[in-house]
């Protein structure tokens, strides 16, 4: 492969003679050994749903008590699973493989920002986790509380995550790439009693000052009792006496015992605030025995994962659902070993990656298509200097990944030897939903093939409601699993409005378009509503445009995901000033600064164009299909509806002035 990697102009070529190919069936060696091998699993799974996922939990996890009940459907669409079941998230990540012997195993190579090196034992991560939630407990949190998470990726974020689990506090993690101020948003709206952060964190040489940045949000918080702060970085840090204290000196202090308490299955296991239509984020709840199932069994069969043998790489952050299902929970429950990556993909070098591959011996690799892209970009030359060979399977996860990148992926990184496993889902699934069984599904590159066994999906028409043969529609889910999301967090008629009132309260309204094949393959679109996903971070359009417009200079803003060769949508932002504020550098400068402020650097526009005005409907709301047509490029679609169709000249012309410029 190497041969090919460093000479573009022939890779480029075997690529181009790729795209020809429409099927790529499992390797024979891979299926030979496949847990699953048998495509029976599907008719099995889809003749009782219900039976097959216990089955699945069952298998998979031990519980303290043994749910008598699969799924409890009287209240649609607030469903139950596994009611009667008692169990605990940490004891089933931990105490059991320490239980088994498997205490000595790595849970976690971890690799920080400056290179360093440090491999994470089950019996370290269960005696810091142990630690914890007892130090937890000593400050009074209790079973039901929400405790804050606001973390690097580095191995305390998951003994934080457990430590909560144990002591059956319901954990919100915030990606650390959003601001404090959206820190706080979240901790105000789930009424955290703590919050988890760092002193300091790195960032490509830099160290960002965490805490004293939480400080300046964090006043008058009535439900915020306690800030724990991890000395990561060793930065002075503001502590305010009798709210802040420092993770290592309480956990020294803590007793080292602390009994799992079991759980009921439907025990809020944690929130996830994610994007959605409007402006204020989505408290995803995710409950105990349904999720660990979910994410547990696709862990386990899409990935083929044996925890004795294989390095398990989930590229992610453990601030977005990926890295809550991936990284933590299912690989743990899995008593995998995992590399757990702190840094950025170019620093220290552009090879980090592939160095880390090599020196871990990782088998499975699972990434967004964003990296690809930008790996294809820095050249096959790159990869070619690292040996590759011990990678088995790759995954990819986030967004739509176009089938040039898919066969980069394949031939560069891969040897031309490990399948591919497009997952798609999303944080209110949990876990893996639609994708290939790389022991037995022929995959397309850029289709997520088809359903996991016991998930039921379809393609169907924006209007009626019926399924799609062949062709384009809406993706829902039609029956309840396990891992679904139980609710938005003290807002149940948003969750009933959001995913459960255009087809009534049995089908599950993904948001995305998809399209069906001839083969019954699903290909995802994208989204239908106002979310934009950014190098597969996941920003509503409103959030955005309310940031822009708390800049004192601005009247109004729209915003629409543009397409982007790197990052797959970028934000687009339509900004009017006001009064006779004229535009100028500094001032978009200034507007990019307010959004890195109030959200995050990461959902900052990569373009402004200003507007004199904005198109509107006669009712007032702002069509932002025309400025999507606009902002690519396209034919504009049906301006009928709109209220002043000289809007549209004007901005094409603001457009053509745009392009000059560059
Ligand atoms: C998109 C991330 C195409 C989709 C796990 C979904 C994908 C949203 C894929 C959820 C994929 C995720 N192919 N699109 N394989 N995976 N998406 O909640 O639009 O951050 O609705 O979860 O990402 O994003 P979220």
């Amino acid at each position: 492969m190497s041969e090919m990697g460093t000479d573009g102009a022939a890779l480029e070529q075997e690529l181009e003679r790729m795209l020809e190919i429409e099927k790529f069936e499992p390797p024979a060696e891979f299926r030979e050994r496949a847990l699953w091998s048998d495509p029976a699993i599907y008719e099995e799974a889809a003749a009782d749903p219900v039976a097959w996922w216990t089955a699945r939990s069952k298998e998979l996890l031990d519980w303290d008590v043994e749910p008598t009940q699969g799924l409890d459907d009287s209240n649609p669409p607030f469903y139950k699973w596994f009611e009667d079941g008692r169990i605990n998230a940490s004891a089933q990540c931990l105490d059991r493989h320490v239980a088994a012997g498997n205490g000595g195993r790595v849970a976690y190579h971890w690799r920080g920002e400056e290179g360093e090196r440090r491999d994470v034992t089950y019996a370290e991560l269960l005696d810091s986790t142990r630690r914890f939630a007892n130090a937890l407990k000593d400050l009074g949190v209790e079973k039901g509380d929400v405790v804050g998470i606001y973390l690097p990726m580095i191995p305390e974020v998951a003994v934080a995550m457990l430590a909560c689990a144990r002591i059956g506090a319901i954990h919100n993690v915030v990606f650390g790439g959003f601001s404090a101020e959206s820190v706080r948003e979240r901790m105000e709206f789930s009424e955290a009693k703590a919050l988890v952060t760092v002193d300091g964190a790195r960032r490509k040489g830099k160290t960002a000052p965490i805490k004293q940045q939480v400080d300046e949000e964090m006043g008058g918080l009535g439900s915020l009792k306690t800030i724990v702060v991890i000395r990561s970085t060793g930065i002075e840090c503001p502590m305010t006496e009798g709210r802040d204290v420092f993770f290592e000196e309480i956990c020294a202090a803590a007793d080292p015992e602390c009994p799992a308490e079991p759980m009921e299955a439907e025990h809020p296991l944690f929130i996830l605030y994610t994007s959605g239509s409007t402006a204020s984020p989505k408290g995803i709840l995710h409950t105990t025995g349904g999720y660990l199932t979910g994410v547990a069994a696709t862990h386990r069969y899409v990935f083929d994962l044996r925890p004795e043998t294989d390095v398990w790489w989930c590229a992610a952050d453990v601030g977005w659902v990926t890295g809550h299902s991936y990284i933590v929970y299912g690989p743990l429950a899995n008593g995998a070993t995992s590399v757990m990556w702190e840094g950025a993909p170019d620093y220290p070098h552009k090879g980090a990656w592939w160095e880390t591959v090599q020196d871990t011996g990782a088998t499975i690799l699972y990434a967004a298509p964003t990296a690809i892209r930008t790996f294809i970009k820095w050249g096959a030359d790159i990869p070619a200097k690292y040996d590759l060979s011990s990678l088995r399977l790759l995954g990819s996860v986030g967004e739509p990944i176009n089938p040039k990148a898919w066969l980069w992926y394949h031939q560069v990184i891969g040897g031309g030897r490990c399948p591919i496993v497009d997952t798609w889902w999303q944080t209110e699934t949990g876990g893996i939903m639609i994708t290939p069984l790389p022991g037995i599904t022929a995959t397309k590159p850029g289709s997520a093939t088809t359903p996991f066994p016991g998930v039921s999906a379809e393609v169907v028409d924006e209007r009626t409601g019926e399924p799609v043969a062949e062709g384009q529609g809406l993706l829902m889910l039609e029956k309840p699993w396990p891992s679904m999301l139980r609710t938005l967090y003290k807002e149940d008629d948003r969750f009933v409005e959001t995913y459960f009132s255009k087809f009534g309260e049995e089908r599950y309204l993904v948001g995305d378009a998809a399209r069906r094949d001839k083969d019954g393959y699903f290909w995802v679109i994208g989204r239908i509503d106002d979310v934009v996903n950014v190098s597969g971070h996941r920003l509503s359009t409103a959030e955005v445009e309310s940031a822009i417009v708390a800049h004192e200079n601005v009247a109004e803003a729209a915003v629409i995901g543009q397409s982007d060769e790197d990052t797959g949508q970028a934000i687009c932002a339509f900004v009017t000033l006001a009064g006779d504020t004229a535009p100028s550098e500094g001032l978009d400068a200034g507007i990019r600064e307010e959004v890195a402020a109030r959200i995050g650097k990461f959902a900052r526009p990569k373009r402004i164009v200003w507007a004199d005005d904005l198109p509107k409907t006669r009712s007032g709301k702002i069509m932002r299909r025309l400025l999507r047509d606009i902002a690519e490029g396209r034919a504009l679609g049906d301006v009928t509806t709109l209220r002043d169709p000289d809007v549209m000249a004007e901005l094409e012309k603001q457009i053509a002035a745009e392009g000059d410029e560059d």
